[in-house]
C-alpha cells in the first residue's frame, strides 16, 4: 500500500473534482416496497434445472454443494459477504459475465441466458429462499434485493466496502468519526465519495502510511469490513482525502 499511497491520493483527487459523474454503488434503505429474494421469484423446478446445469458447468470449481472447493462457496457465509445489499440482477450480471471460469477466459458467457438464470435460481434455493409461482428470467432478476428476512442490515465482516468520514488520530489508530455507514462496492468498483457523513466510527487498520497531513479531512476509504458494519475497523486498501473540511 505504502508505494501506490501517492497514485491512490492523486486519484482520490481527481475522483472527487470530476465528481459530477460519480456513481452510486449501493442503495440506501428501501424508498418504499420493494422486490427481494424472500418474495418468491423463481420456481422449484427451475431451480431443479438449475442444479442439473451447475453440476455440469460449475460444480467443479465451486463443489457440488456449492460450499467450494478450487474457487469460493456461493452458499451461506461466503454468499452473504459477497452479495448482501446487491441484488439478483447484479449476480446473474457477474455470473453471466465471467463464468464459467477458465484461464483465457473463452468459457465466460458462453452458456446460454436461460441456463444462467436457472443456475441462480439454484443458488437462492441452495441459500434458503423460498420458491414462488413464477420463473426467474433475466429481465425478473432487475431490483430484486438480496437482504435478510428482516430488512437491510449493516454489511457483514469480509464485505468490500466504502466509507467517507472525517480523519482523527486515537492513540496508534487512524480513524473516521463522523463516517458514513459502510456502503458496498460493486465490480468496477465505482465508489461514490459525495455520499454524506453519517454517526459512524470506522478505525482505518493497517494503514502503513502516516496520514497525519490529513487530520480533519473529509477522507475515503476502501477495505474490507472487519467485524459486521466494520465494528472491528477497515482493513484498507485505499484512503484519499475528498476534502480539506469535514463538515
Ligand atoms: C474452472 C473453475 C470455475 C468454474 C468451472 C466456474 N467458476 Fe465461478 N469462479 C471461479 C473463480 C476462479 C472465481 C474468482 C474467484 C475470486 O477471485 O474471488 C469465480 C467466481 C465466481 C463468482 C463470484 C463472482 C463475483 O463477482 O464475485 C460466482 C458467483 C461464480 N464464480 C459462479 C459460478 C457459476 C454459476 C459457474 C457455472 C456457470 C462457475 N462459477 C463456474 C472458478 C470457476
Amino acid at each position: 500500500m505504502t508505494a501506490t499511497y501517492g497514485r491512490v491520493v492523486l486519484i482520490g483527487l481527481c475522483v472527487y473534482l470530476a465528481s459530477a459523474g460519480a456513481i452510486l454503488v449501493a442503495q440506501g434503505p428501501a424508498e418504499g416496497p420493494r422486490t427481494t429474494v424472500w418474495d418468491g421469484v423463481y420456481t422449484d423446478a427451475q431451480a431443479d434445472r438449475g442444479r442439473g446445469f451447475f453440476a455440469e458447468h460449475c460444480a467443479s470449481c465451486h463443489g457440488a454443494d456449492l460450499r467450494g472447493g478450487e474457487s469460493k462457496a456461493l452458499v451461506d457465509k461466503r454468499f452473504w459477504s459477497d452479495w448482501q445489499e446487491t441484488t439478483v440482477e447484479y449476480l446473474f450480471t457477474q455470473i453471466s459475465r465471467n463464468m464459467p471460469f477458465s484461464d483465457d477466459g473463452s468459457l465466460a458467457g458462453k452458456l446460454p441466458r436461460t441456463v444462467y438464470v436457472d443456475i441462480v435460481a439454484h443458488i437462492l434455493k441452495s441459500n434458503g429462499f423460498p420458491a414462488g409461482q413464477r420463473e426467474l428470467t433475466a429481465e425478473s432478476t432487475a431490483g430484486v434485493a438480496i437482504v435478510h428476512k428482516d430488512g437491510p442490515r449493516d454489511l457483514p465482516a469480509d464485505a468490500l466496502a466504502h466509507v467517507v468520514g472525517c480523519l482523527e488520530r486515537s492513540g496508534s489508530d487512524w480513524r473516521l468519526v463522523k463516517a458514513s455507514r459502510p456502503a458496498r462496492v460493486l465490480a468496477g468498483g465505482a465508489v461514490d465519495t459525495k455520499q454524506p457523513l453519517g454517526d459512524r466510527t470506522i478505525v482505518l487498520r493497517f494503514v502503513l502510511t502516516s496520514l497525519q497531513k490529513y487530520v480533519g479531512y473529509r477522507m475515503s476509504a476502501t477495505g474490507r469490513l472487519m467485524g459486521e458494519g466494520g465494528a472491528d475497523g477497515l482493513n484498507v486498501t485505499s484512503v484519499s482525502p475528498i476534502a480539506q473540511v469535514c463538515e
